[in-house]
């Protein structure tokens, strides 16, 4: 075995927690304590796993119990939304495997709701399948060890220590005790805020140790908070021609052509106000004819339902109201108010548009 893998059996084989999932190489188990212990530290969830090994022993018996009982007995453990998704992988195990849970990768990761750190520990913990398992310990043992400086946030960065992972997995050897070894290395051993870097045993060949990075490693980038945002379009139009602005710099969609936008009403323009108040006055896409918009010549047409738009970093709620407008002067000073211009069906068709405002147009039948 490469000095890496037999380092750390030889420790896990001296420092192991005594855990009841390692007694056992049944997939349907060693699952179920990998579902439980998903998020849940092994203090708090070991009497669960044992309350449910003992309430249903088989994946049968988990199979057939009310979901009602189920999440019963996954009270206090939080994320209800695993007790629902363990209960349904049961019952995917009944009914495609006849009970007999499986042990390959491949045949699990074809189970709803098992992933692939899952997959890999029933495979490699049940079976010996040389696959490697990667949680957030591994992670954090291959960044210092190697000095893999991969952000495990991306896509990307989880592949890289993927293949690393599987490169240090020892040929020949059975993969459950090297993989049990590397996680417990890094749940007792290596930890985030202390590694006990003076009694490691590979601290010799640590990039980590090296460099002082131990802080630093692994890189896990923040996560970009989603931003919820709320448009209003007003969709002026007036004697067929439609009101379209090309969107300024600093936001989404920038050099596209959008309508009038109303994000904040308190900051909008007096009558688009008067608009949204309109629209406002009468059940969403019920306006029962058009509606003539207090003290101004507009007359609002029809209110759209909520078009949900997924962005990066951004969730859009969007909504379109079509607005007639009716005085010359009006069109004139909307334009100018929204920095945009009047647009034939025509010219609308040939300007460059967000996909939500084509699909809207399309939708209208200009597009
Ligand atoms: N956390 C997740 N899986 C674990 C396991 N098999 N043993 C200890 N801690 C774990």
């Amino acid at each position: 075995m490469p000095h890496f893998a037999a380092a750390l059996v030889q420790w896990y084989q001296a420092h192991q927690r005594d855990l009841p999932w390692r007694h056992t190489q049944d997939p349907y188990l060693i699952w179920l304590s990998e579902v439980i212990l998903q998020q849940t530290r092994v203090a708090q969830g070991l009497p669960y796993y044992q309350r449910f090994v003992e309430a249903y022993p088989t994946v049968a018996h988990l199979a057939q119990a009310p979901e009602q009982e189920v999440l019963r007995r996954w009270q206090g453990l939080g994320y209800y939304s695993r007790a629902r998704n363990l209960h349904y992988t049961a019952q995917l195990v009944v009914r495609d495997w006849g009970g007999q849970f499986p042990t390959r990768y491949a045949d699990l990761r074809q189970l709803k709701g098992i992933g692939p750190y899952t997959a890999a520990a029933v495979a490699s913990f049940s079976a010996n399948e040389a696959v490697a398992v990667v949680d957030g310990n591994v992670y954090r043992v291959l960044a210092r060890v190697f000095g893999l400086e991969a952000d495990i946030a991306t896509p990307k960065g989880q592949r890289a220590f993927a293949e690393l992972a599987a490169e240090l997995l020892p040929v020949g050897q059975p993969s459950s005790t090297y993989n049990q070894a590397i996680m417990e290395f890094g749940a007792l051993h290596c930890k985030p805020a202390a590694p006990e870097c003076p009694t490691c045993p590979v601290r010799e060949s640590c990039v980590a140790f090296a460099s002082k990075r131990q802080g630093a490693l692994p890189v896990k980038s923040k996560k970009l908070k989603i931003k919820q945002r709320e448009f209003s379009y007003l969709v002026f139009v007036y004697q067929g021609r439609w009101l379209l602005r090309s969107r300024p710099a600093g936001d989404i969609w920038q050099g596209l052509y959008d309508f009038a936008l109303v994000e904040d009403p308190d900051e909008a323009p007096a009558a688009w106000q008067a608009v949204l108040a309109t629209a406002q006055a009468h059940p969403l896409l019920n306006l029962e004819g058009p509606q003539a918009v207090a003290d101004f010549p507009l007359r609002l047409v029809q209110v759209s339902g909520v078009y949900r738009h997924v962005l990066t970093h951004q969730h859009l709620a969007v909504r379109f109201l079509e607005v007639e407008v009716l005085a010359p002067g009006l069109a004139a000073e909307l334009a100018q108010v929204a920095g945009g211009e009047w647009f034939t069906a025509a010219q609308v068709h040939q300007l460059p548009k967000p996909i939500l405002i084509a699909n809207y147009l399309q939708e209208r039948g200009v597009e």
